[in-house]
């Protein structure tokens, strides 16, 4: 078992700040183990970020699972979590229970659905049976066809009583936390002072008990990137430089140097065998 539980992400709210970040392979993984991040999560804006899709509507359970088993194979400490993909567990509590064991198969400690209110049975049932639960509420990026786009939630009175309805739900459903994503600042600490398990913010402001970010927006390696994301390198330009040095060397011929290749240190007796091998083919 992982060092960090879901029981030490709750034990966690108002004492210290919640790390997690997104990744979704396996050197990714081992890196943001090692640095210490509390939740490393495989979130279905791998669709995105890794295949080049517009949205994550079509982010299939079998991409989930593979990257899900690339991603625990390196974690020992953080918690591993995994995303339910659109379509995972919607049309059934049967089938959403079905799909949440395929993740925890895969190596997760836990997985994440996006909402809140309209999942109480399926939370229910999967905190019943060992699958610990994160919710996701404010900008849910599967909906994001009703939300007309991806636009900051929690500005009128409807919203905000969606969002904190949808927060309390979980909370009593049993999920051990939930993330807050593009709401107004005022709100999200609402939320959190409304609710005994840790709120992860993004794009959510500072009052909230972790914050998550992905994988690329925080390296600088995402083609578009929210407005509430921090590039902490710009690694894209680091990529290209190296890349575009690989291949030139190659069109020069620089690459492969001498210490980068070997030799038959007798070439006497490479003569002999290339001889031999000429004649037999
Ligand atoms: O899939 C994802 O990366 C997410 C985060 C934005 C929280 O759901």
């Amino acid at each position: 078992m992982r060092e960090i539980t879901p029981k030490r992400i709750i034990e966690m709210k108002g004492k210290e700040k919640i790390a997690m970040i997104t990744a979704y392979d396996y050197p990714s993984a081992l890196l943001a183990d090692k640095a210490g991040f509390d939740i490393i999560f495989v979130g279905d804006s791998l669709g995105m970020v890794v295949y080049g899709d517009k949205n994550t509507l079509n982010v299939s359970m079998d991409q989930m699972i593979f990257h899900t088993r690339a991603v625990a194979k390196a974690v020992r400490r953080a918690l591993v979590l995994a995303d339910m993909p659109f379509g995972s567990y919607e049309v059934s509590v049967e089938e959403g229970i079905k799909n949440a064991i395929k993740l925890i198969q895969a190596g997760a400690d836990a997985v994440k659905i996006e909402g809140g209110y309209d999942h109480k049975k399926l939370v229910k049932r999967l905190v019943r049976m060992g699958i610990p639960v994160m919710g996701h509420t404010g900008l849910t990026p599967q909906r994001y066809l009703r939300l007309g786009g991806y636009r900051i939630m929690g500005e009128n009175e409807e919203e905000i009583e969606e969002i904190l309805r949808d927060a309390k739900a979980l909370e009593k459903s049993g999920a051990f936390a939930v993330v807050l994503e593009f709401v107004l600042a005022d709100v999200a600490k609402l939320v959190t002072e409304e609710i005994s398990i840790p709120t992860i913010g993004i794009g959510s402001g500072p009052y909230v008990d972790g914050q998550v970010l992905v994988w690329h927006d925080v390296l600088g390696l995402s083609e578009f990137s929210p407005p509430f994301a921090k590039r902490y390198v710009n690694l894209k330009e680091v990529i290209f430089e190296a890349i575009s040095k690989f291949k030139k060397e190659v069109k020069e011929g620089a690459f492969p140097g001498r210490e980068h290749y070997w030799e038959f240190q007798d070439k006497d007796k490479f003569e002999e065998i290339k001889e031999r091998v000429l004649r037999k083919i």
